[in-house]
């Protein structure tokens, strides 16, 4: 039987079921705190669901970070981790893993994604130069702009779009790519990078095809091709579900492949391989000398960059297990389910639905909300004292001032309710939908936000900020009347 034969497995009452490949062993206690309780905790986290105490939170959906559950292999492969400082079996068994994955010379270990962006920013990042990218996430841009680069996005024609049936709106479009290659010259660019499963607009893939064309234009021209490989493993599975010449493709083959097409591959292991820590693979022996002093210097020496042996034995089974079609369907399986039980519901989500989790696109929820009011941050707060549901804005707060302090609005005003790997189940999923479209149809209660403490560097991490009105105790006193037990 094929992976994808084996894909689907169709209930006789035709319901679109996201059943789960898997037993949970083991459990964590979950409370709901009562909206009194959720008002004050979101007055002490300064509306910022980052700032939230775990204890006041029901459903966490701030990230899949770090947070994914870990199979019983995994858990089993940190008893016999090799701990030393230099030369640990586990760090060799962790290349070869990666060597062979991916069909690469070279691993440098890091102690998480972000790390390996620092090296790729110090290395390859002038003042002045431009990385031409995909989309950006918040820690590349933040590390790019610190080395005084510029980053320019040359995302295709629908990827800022909410509503559409593109399946592949992480595609890098090839004119806008090359535009800007002629405009600054190609010295004047830093990298070029294509970011799997595109975090900030919503988890939408990147095509294979389109990975081959922007890696044969990079060869031509010259330029280095930087692949984020953190949301990979949702991506893959956009790949043999959506893109017909790929489907009968095993998975290892696909991501040889990709392999093969990038310079330099990194991740997240905090994502990819439900582990932590992170990496950067590559081929090429100048590149692997470039990158490689900075690896003991910023993050630990070359057998474990900064992560802990435990770490580097469960992800070497996590990216294993990242090649089984039945592992990596299940977070697909599940944004998909929740993103239509809203949209029967009547709440805005982007679509096609994604990878990493569902994304409302707080924009047309809170239409009622001018953007410099962070309509993501306020829906966002709403969401917890609706349910303790904790997601996350990604939004207007999540960007960066421009150089004179006016806002850099967002294209998008998304709040993401990520599904870590294997976390929820079902019945949790309704429950979130059933609360979101109660939100929905009290939106018009649902007030702006202004900052009290505003960091300069990544403000929606720390920042703090407070209601513009009553608006929170009128969504509380709605929420009492239509739900009496308070729950
Ligand atoms: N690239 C992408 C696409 C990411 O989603 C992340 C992290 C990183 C790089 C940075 O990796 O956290 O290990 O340093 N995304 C997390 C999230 C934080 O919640 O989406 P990291």
């Amino acid at each position: 039987m094929s992976e994808t034969s084996c894909l689907k497995i169709e209930f006789f009452s035709g319901e679109d079921v996201p059943l789960e490949m898997h037993k949970v062993r083991m459990v964590q206690r979950l409370s709901l705190p009562s909206i009194d309780s959720r008002l004050a905790a979101v007055a002490e986290a300064g509306n910022n669901t980052f700032l939230l105490r775990n204890r006041d939170v029901f459903l966490d959906m701030l990230t899949d970070s770090g947070v994914n559950a870990m199979s019983e292999n995994q858990y089993a492969a940190m008893m016999i981790a090799d701990d030393s400082y230099a030369g640990s079996e586990t760090f060799y068994r962790l290349e070869a893993t990666l060597k062979e994955m991916f069909g690469v010379k070279y691993f440098l270990p890091a102690h998480q994604g972000r790390a390996c962006e620092n090296i790729l920013a110090a290395a390859f990042v002038t003042p002045g130069s431009t990385a031409i990218m995909n989309y950006h996430f918040t820690t590349t841009k933040a590390h790019i702009l610190r080395m005084g680069g510029h980053i320019y996005e040359a995302f295709g024609p629908e990827a800022l779009t909410s509503v559409s049936d593109n399946p592949f709106k992480g595609d890098m479009d090839l004119g806008r790519l090359a535009a800007k290659v002629a405009e600054v010259g190609p010295e004047k660019v830093s990298f070029v990078r294509l970011e799997a499963g595109t975090n900030l607009i919503g988890g939408q893939p990147v095509s294979l095809a389109n990975m081959r064309r922007v890696s044969a234009f990079c060869r031509e021209k010259k330029l280095l091709l930087v692949f984020d490989a953190s949301l990979m493993a949702d991506n893959l599975y956009f790949i043999k579900t959506r893109e017909k010449d790929e489907m009968g493709r095993p998975l290892a083959d696909i991501v040889r492949e990709i392999g093969g097409l990038m310079d330099i591959s990194y991740f997240s292991a905090r994502k990819l391989g439900c582990a932590r820590g992170g990496g950067l693979v590559m081929s090429g022996d100048a590149l692997y000398h470039k990158l490689r002093p900075m690896v003991p210097l910023f993050e630990g020496f070359l057998t474990y960059g900064g992560m802990s042996v435990r770490e580097m034995e469960a992800l070497n089974v996590g990216l294993r297990e990242t090649l089984d079609i039945h592992v990596i369907s299940q977070t697909p399986i599940f944004v998909a389910a929740l993103g239509r039980a809203l949209t029967e519901k009547g709440v805005p989500v982007i679509t096609p639905f994604g990878g990493l989790g569902c994304h409302i696109d707080a924009g047309r929820f809170v239409d009622h909300l001018p953007q410099d009011r962070y309509p993501a941050a306020s829906l966002a707060a709403a969401v917890y004292l609706a349910g303790g549901i904790r997601g996350m804005e990604r939004g207007t707060l999540s960007e960066q001032r421009n150089p004179d302090g006016t806002e850099q609005l967002a294209p998008m005003e998304l709040v993401r309710l990520a599904l870590p790997k294997r976390v929820f189940t079902l019945s949790q999923i309704k429950f979130v939908a059933d609360r979101l479209a109660w939100l929905h149809s009290h939106r018009r209660l649902i007030g702006g936000l202004v900052f009290e403490e505003e960091p300069e560097i990544l403000r929606f991490f720390f920042g703090r900020l407070r209601p513009d009105s009553d608006w929170q105790q009128k969504l509380a006193a709605q929420f009492r009347a239509d739900m009496p037990s308070g729950f």
